[in-house]
């Protein structure tokens, strides 16, 4: 199974696995099994290295033994490794207002940041350059939403319309950064940075030939070398374009790099490439497989994760895929579940504490919809005044029961 395999840092001394109790538990050790079934826990991997005592805290709160793989310790503590070179202090953040305060403005902020992309996109099509200032403004505007509630603007990332892939790829990208960003406690001006980046990072698209930018069927090695050729477009507009940082252009040139050196256009390694492009090409793999594109159609956010986890420290930074992880977590709001009752729900706000108890919209059940949609929280299920058949079955993909997301982007309030 992927998650047992060898990982870096760790030597496993044999495949036993040992029931312990929790007051056992040490950072380094590999939890295979939980005395419960995952389903009621948090945890989004079925299996995982301990990297911090928070992470003991968050194991005793549902079981009391656990099963764990005989492995080496060979811990290195996190604050030997650079979680994002050149930030000094973490920033602590917490939502100012609630998720359903913050719809409407976040509906706003979505739609004049799409309108605003598109003209930027379209400007470099026609030859112009990046109008940087209006740029800034936009993810300023998307900063300010994610500060005051992340859910709400992450629901609207969730909804795509199929004609305007890349526009709609680039705001996501910025608004998933900077969610990341905020996770990892970067301050509110490394966060601007860090979404420009992210709303910039693939215009050398507007380079490519849309007879191959969107190919139906798989590129042919020209065709490939041709896409490829994007990151150096990029670089190339982003240069020209006056008043847009070097992060940025680094960014656009670098996020197609990978760990091992396997990436393009470069080939560098690791420690030759950005933690800002590390971030970007983690964000950017994630909203593109989560999306329908027109050579592949979507995969559900946990096979996504599940991906980035395989591929961390080949393909991705290590430290930063375990990041996202935990900072998309389980159930991110505006994705389809199916309930163990079989109802069909939207998850609308996530839950910090018990993150698989996020506050949903049930919407159907099965083949009959709902006369009204109705909030419910499944905190409630903690609290024993909500049966434990609401607990979430498993995450499906946008279509699934005919429930699609973009129909509840605006009326995803109008709730019974
Ligand atoms: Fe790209």
């Amino acid at each position: 199974m992927d998650f047992n395999e060898v990982r870096r840092g760790y030597v496993k001394s044999s495949e036993k696995t040992i029931k312990i109790h929790i007051s056992e538990l040490k950072i380094g050790m590999f939890v295979s099994k939980l005395d419960r079934p995952w389903l009621e826990t948090p945890f989004l991997m079925q299996g995982f290295v301990i990297e911090s005592l928070d992470d003991i805290d968050a194991i005793a709160e549902y079981s009391q033994h656990v099963w764990i793989d005989a492995v080496r310790e060979e811990w290195v503590p996190p604050e030997q490794r650079a979680v994002a070179r050149g930030q000094s202090k973490k920033v602590s953040y917490i939502n100012k207002v609630d998720t359903k305060a913050e719809h409407s403005a976040a509906l706003q902020t979505y739609r004049e940041a799409r309108r605003i992309t598109r003209t930027l996109l379209d400007d470099l099509r026609l030859g112009g350059v990046i109008n940087s200032e209006q740029a800034k403004e936009t993810v300023k505007d998307c900063v300010h939403s994610i500060l005051r509630n992340s859910d709400a603007l992450l629901w609207m990332s969730k909804i795509r319309s199929q004609d305007e892939y890349t526009a709609e790829h680039c705001l996501n990208v910025c608004i998933l950064a900077i969610a990341f960003g905020r996770h990892l406690g970067m301050s509110e001006a490394d966060l601007e940075k860090l979404g420009l980046c992210g709303l910039l990072h693939d215009v050398g698209k507007m380079k490519i030939d849309p007879e191959v930018l969107n190919k139906p069927s798989s590129l042919t090695e020209k065709e490939f070398s041709i896409m490829k050729a994007h990151s150096i477009h990029g670089r190339n507009l982003l240069m020209a374009s006056p008043g847009i940082p070097n992060s940025t252009i680094d960014v656009a040139y670098s996020h197609h790099e990978k760990m091992d050196g396997t990436g393009y256009p470069r080939g560098l390694k690791s420690s030759g490439i950005s933690e800002l492009a590390k971030m970007i090409a983690i964000v950017d793999a994630y909203d593109a497989m989560t999306a329908d594109r027109c050579y592949s159609p979507s995969i559900p956010s946990t096979e996504a994760l599940k991906i980035i986890f395989k591929d961390r420290g080949t393909h991705f930074d290590d430290r930063l895929a375990l990041e996202f992880i935990k900072s998309v977590g389980l159930y991110p709001p505006g994705t389809l579940v199916e309930l163990v009752n079989g109802l069909v729900a939207i998850v609308f706000e996530t839950n910090s504490k018990f993150r698989h108890l996020p506050k949903i919209i049930v919407v159907k059940n099965q083949d009959k919809p709902l006369a009204k949609n109705v909030l419910v929280d499944l905190a409630d299920v903690e609290k024993q005044t909500l049966e434990k058949a609401f607990l979430i079955k498993r995450a499906l993909k946008d279509g699934t029961f005919g429930v699609f997301i973009k129909d509840y982007r605006e009326q995803g309030l109008a709730l019974g």
